[in-house]
């Protein structure tokens, strides 16, 4: 006798958020204290960007030191400090070679564990989440801990004040563990893409293998990041907003779904736009970055765990994400926030 078909679907392996953390250097830097060398005023930067501050990382504070504190609080906050992989998405690692994740996991403790760096500028967290939950449907891991973290200002120009007052330095993280696609905190369905034709827009064009440094003196700007603001604008808004529809028509969800869009903290008005794109209320937009500026791949984890302790993120929250990049890069995924011990 053949047993009756089962009423729905075995249950798909799926990872599933348990942990979330975030780490900030100390030193936070205030609009009038960079107005104060450039040619800007508070008043443009809030109005254009909606910043109020930033942090810096000091000399000797490297991306491996926030990220290792972001880490340490999120497998804490997992409850357990085990994991079989650790992921660091970032465009700030500590230095060309080796990769920064190894140094990482040594320092969490997790020494053995497989340890990569992700590279896609702000999108490079949606990126690691989506191969962390490779990882996780494939059977290679149980539990991996993301982390996005950067310290951009060490990428900045000081004389650009076009890119000086948006940017900031910080890490979060999250620890993902297998569970299943039905169950509260199941991470997917994701949307990622790329159009390399625009890498022009936002750059660091010296350094690698295509402008080395040995034995060329590089002109100096050519060491810094540099963005076509206006154009990355642009495309910030098209491409978040049309990840974000692929992504809620893959899952089933409407616009109004959605509790809490948590996007990539580019520049207040890049969020909003995409809210009203996307049809989502702004009011169900979080945003957290008056605080802490455009921390690239440290954003989207970092908003994350302040919208956790801040209470705004509950259980059974419907979340998406949305992060767009330089490369170009974007991408996108949703869940359901589960129940998570509040710090
Ligand atoms: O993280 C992912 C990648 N990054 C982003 O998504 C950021 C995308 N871009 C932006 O957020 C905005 O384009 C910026 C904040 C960078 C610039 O804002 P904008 O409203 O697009 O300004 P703009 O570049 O069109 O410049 C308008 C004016 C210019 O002056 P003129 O030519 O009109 O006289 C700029 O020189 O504002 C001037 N300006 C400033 N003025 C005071 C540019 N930066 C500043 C500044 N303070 N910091």
């Amino acid at each position: 006798m053949t047993a009756p078909p089962p009423s729905r679907p075995a249950p798909h392996r799926a990872a599933v958020l348990t942990g979330v953390g975030g780490c900030l250097p100390p030193t936070a830097v205030s609009n009038d204290e960079l107005a104060a060398r450039l040619d800007s005023s508070d008043a443009w930067i809030r109005s254009r960007t909606g910043i109020r501050q930033r942090y810096f990382a000091s000399p000797g504070t490297a991306t491996s030191d926030l990220a290792v504190g972001a880490g340490a609080r999120a497998l804490k906050s997992s409850g357990t400090p085990d994991v079989d992989a650790v992921l660091l998405a970032t465009t700030t690692p500590d230095r060309p070679c080796p990769a920064t994740a190894p140094a990482v996991a040594a320092r969490l403790g997790l020494t053995g564990t497989a340890a990569f760096d992700v590279s896609a500028v702000c999108t490079g967290f949606v990126y690691a989440l989506a191969t962390a939950a490779g990882l996780i449907a494939t059977c290679a891991a149980d539990r991996v801990l993301v982390i996005g973290a950067e310290t951009f200002s060490t990428l900045l120009d000081p004389d650009d004040r076009s890119t000086s007052v948006i940017f900031g330095d910080g890490a979060g993280a999250v620890v993902l563990r297998a569970g299943d696609a039905e169950e509260p905190g199941a991470l997917g369905p994701f949307d990622l893409g790329s159009d390399g034709g625009r890498e022009d827009l936002i750059t660091v064009a010296a350094g690698g293998s295509r402008q080395r440094l040995s034995g060329v003196a590089p002109k100096s700007a050519d060491r810094y990041f540099a963005m076509a603001g206006k154009d990355v604008f642009r495309h910030a808004v098209q491409r978040m907003s049309a990840s974000a529809r692929a992504v809620l028509a893959r899952a089933g969800w409407e616009p109004g779904d959605v509790d809490h869009l948590v996007g990539h903290q580019a520049n207040l008005r890049i969020t909003n736009h995409v809210a009203d794109e996307v049809g989502i209320p702004r009011a169900r937009c979080f945003s957290n970055i008056a605080d802490v500026g455009n921390t690239a791949a440290a954003s989207i984890p970092l908003a994350l765990d302040q919208a956790h302790a801040d209470g705004v993120l509950r259980a059974g929250g419907r979340v998406l994400l949305t992060a767009f990049g330089g490369g170009l890069t974007w991408g996108s995924t949703v869940l359901t926030w589960p129940e998570l011990d509040r710090p």
